[in-house]
């Protein structure tokens, strides 16, 4: 996408500071999906950024709550399909767990031990990372239940957090940084 269709989607984002709690920016990504054109250049963008070609995936796979609004759009986007990594408790058992921090609290994230095929090859995709917890704690499972996490898309990355650094040096795209 062109300069002027970036600056576009860039305006979208709403920025609320001093939520969920002091010190933080939070980064509000519901008015891009909310407008048809820029959810539409929205997937363009990740496709155009993508941290490897799309043959070398299968799925994509989104966390829940905000990976789950940008992630079946994508995979929709590039003709793959959703792999689903839940909130803990959501699912019945057998099911494989990990927990991780965030800016603002902690969390347990889960998905059905038979969710991934077996060599199946993943992209990971969010709206943000901030610390990488999430994003790290999603490719463990991917792994764990026998993927290959081939890398990640994000479309924010907050400033000075290094999230990318959790991330086991897998190939990342991330289409703008804020602070
Ligand atoms: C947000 C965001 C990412 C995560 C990034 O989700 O959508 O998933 O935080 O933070 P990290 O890089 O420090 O892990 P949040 O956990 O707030 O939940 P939500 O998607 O349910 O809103
Ligand atoms: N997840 C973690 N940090 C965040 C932020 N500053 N804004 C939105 N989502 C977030």
């Amino acid at each position: 996408i062109g300069a002027e269709d970036a600056a576009y989607l860039v305006s979208l984002i709403r920025s609320i500071p001093g939520f969920p709690k002091e010190g933080i920016i939070f980064r509000d990504f519901m008015p891009v999906l909310a407008d048809a054109k820029g959810l539409h250049l929205m997937m363009k963008a990740l496709e155009a950024a993508l941290p490897v070609p799309a043959e070398d995936f299968d799925a994509v796979a989104g966390l829940e709550a905000r990976g789950f609004l940008f992630g079946p759009a994508l995979a929709a986007h590039l003709g793959k399909g959703f792999i689903a990594v839940r909130k803990a408790g959501k699912l019945p058992p057998q099911t494989i767990r990990e927990s991780y921090d965030l800016e603002y609290g902690s969390e347990s994230v889960e998905i059905e031990a038979e969710a991934v095929k077996p060599g199946e090859r993943v992209l990971i995709v969010d709206d943000l990372i901030a610390t990488g917890g999430t994003a790290a704690a999603g490719a463990e499972l991917i792994e764990r239940a026998g993927g290959t996490v081939v890398g990640f898309s994000f479309v924010m990355g907050l400033d000075g957090l290094n999230g990318t650094g959790k991330l086991g040096g897998r190939p990342t795209s991330v289409l703008v940084t804020m602070p």
